[in-house]
């Protein structure tokens, strides 16, 4: 495929579709979501299909774990070489081949003869899943003007949930409409092959990131896909602050220079704002759904249509999320999203104790907590880690970022089950979780900056005109929209 066809604009300039870019790009997203969700509905069915044991012994638990946590620990390895795959092959590039791993794992899941089988097809979705977490959003900061930038990378997370809600519908239909055992999750998973396919053949017609074209010394190209994306002529502003961002940061390697000031400070917002997240507990509700509402007191279906109302309020409130994010700002939505979810964590792990006497209540907990989630730390650590590095070190400094999501899923979601039993009872872990939230707040009340409206090289800017991290968004003098 010859690269930035697309760009090619003539004179005319017609503007590009950024909303179908975005969108295109953001299918990463929906199969992020969908990947992790299908197996709370095939792994009962698949374990059954290759005589698992169905008892509690430590072998059996031990292998239904490696086949759930693969997928983290695949992502975790592809966040370490997101930064590379950025850097070297290119933001367009790189989606396209994690199109591709998609697509391989999905049909050596579906097609899977043994659990051997299944465990390296994971291993593939999860790899894909962590080079995509980190390339999509930096893709889409990288092509969207200032003013609808945080709406863009917040689509990402829209995708996240759309992904996790129809793993959730998908499974329960195959499970009901398909009653061979050994091939309704199958379906499960082979119907990912949908949106890798989309993903692969759209990103083969979207235009390279501007920003890495000039980074990579093509900066005729770069002009041209600028023209396109902003629908003008003159983009010699907007040049100029690339090639300013470029050389500012041409000495010295960009990994070194990340553990050290002034980029030190961005790296511990990014990398805390993922730990923060994974640190609320929203996997425990998302991996463990049904598990938490038959604590709370629900029988074998009321727990699953519960799961499907909890995917569905995470969509709701997620695109609310991205409606408002470019118009409140991410500090804002980030104090409501805090003092919200310390509430709901302190009345579900209140409600989890009372022996499921009140399970419309816990419900109420889950479904207000994912509202506050969803319009603040689910989409907000995506933006910042997109937003605060300067060109040179973005690639190096999201893909650590990454690894603080991926490392910290883990570390949640395998842990859960073991904190249950160990705690006592449910709803002392979700108090856990609501003491790390609390540090979480006062952590981004003094260091997350507001970065709504300014451009990127104006955070730049006042990066190393020594401003603190805290206000990196103040504004800066500049011009350009992008
Ligand atoms: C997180 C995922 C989580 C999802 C839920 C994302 O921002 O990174 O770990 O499952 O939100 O919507």
């Amino acid at each position: 495929m010859k690269e930035n066809q697309h760009s090619n604009t003539g004179n005319s300039f017609p503007k590009a579709n950024i909303y179908l870019i975005g969108t295109i790009a953001a299918l990463a997203g929906l199969l992020f979501g969908f990947d992790t969700g299908v197996i709370s509905g095939a792994q009962d069915f698949m374990f059954q299909t290759f005589a698992l044991k169905k008892d509690a012994s430590l072998e059996s638990n031990a292998i239904k774990g490696l086949v759930v946590s693969c997928v983290p620990i695949g992502a975790l390895i592809g966040a370490m070489l997101s930064g590379f795959c950025a850097r070297v092959i290119g933001r367009k590039r790189g989606l396209i081949l994690t199109a591709i791993i998609f697509a391989i794992g999905t049909l050596s899941a579906a097609f899977a003869g043994s659990l051997n089988t299944v465990i390296f097809a994971r291993l593939l979705m999860g790899l894909a899943i962590g080079i995509s977490a980190m390339v999509a959003p930096m893709y889409l900061s990288e092509i969207s003007p200032a003013n609808i930038r945080g709406k863009m990378i917040f689509m990402f997370q829209l995708a996240i949930t759309m992904g996790l809600m129809s793993a959730f519908a998908i499974n329960l239909w195959f499970a009901h409409s398909i009653a061979d055992y050994t091939m309704n999750w199958r379906w499960m998973f082979g119907v990912g092959i949908i949106p890798a396919i989309i993903l692969l053949v759209g990103m083969a017609f979207m235009p390279n990131s501007p920003r890495w074209l000039y980074l990579k010394g093509r900066s005729n190209e770069a002009k041209k896909v600028l023209q396109s994306l902003l629908g003008k002529e003159n983009v010699t502003q907007e040049l100029a602050e690339m090639k300013e961002s470029v050389e500012r940061e041409s000495k010295g390697s960009s990994l070194l220079q990340l553990f050290k000031k002034p980029l030190l400070p961005l790296l511990l917002v990014s990398f805390g704002l993922f730990v923060f997240q994974q640190l609320s507990g929203i996997n425990a509700i998302m991996y463990y759904g049904p598990q938490v509402f038959g604590s709370a007191g629900f029988g074998e279906s009321a727990k699953f249509i519960a799961q499907l109302l909890m995917g569905l309020t995470n969509v709701l409130a997620t695109i609310f999320g991205v409606w408002v994010v470019d118009k409140i700002g991410r500090r804002p939505l980030l104090t409501m999203g805090f003092i919200g979810m310390v509430i709901c964590l302190a009345a579900l792990s209140f409600f989890l104790k009372s022996a499921g006497q009140n399970p419309y209540l816990a419900l109420a907990s889950v479904l207000i907590f994912i509202v506050c989630f969803a319009i603040s730390l689910g989409g907000v650590p995506y933006i910042m880690m997109s937003e605060v590095f300067p060109l040179k070190a973005r690639a190096s400094g999201m893909a650590i970022a990454s690894c603080a999501n991926w490392g910290f899923n883990m570390l949640v979601s395998g842990s859960f089950n073991i904190l249950v039993a160990k705690m006592g009872n449910m709803g002392n872990v979700f108090m856990l979780y609501c003491i790390c939230t609390i540090v979480g707040f006062i952590f981004a009340w003094y260091l997350v900056p507001e970065t709504k409206n300014r451009q990127l090289e104006e955070i730049e800017r006042n990066l190393y005109s020594g401003k603190s991290v805290r206000r990196l968004g103040d504004t800066a003098s500049a011009t350009s929209n992008i």
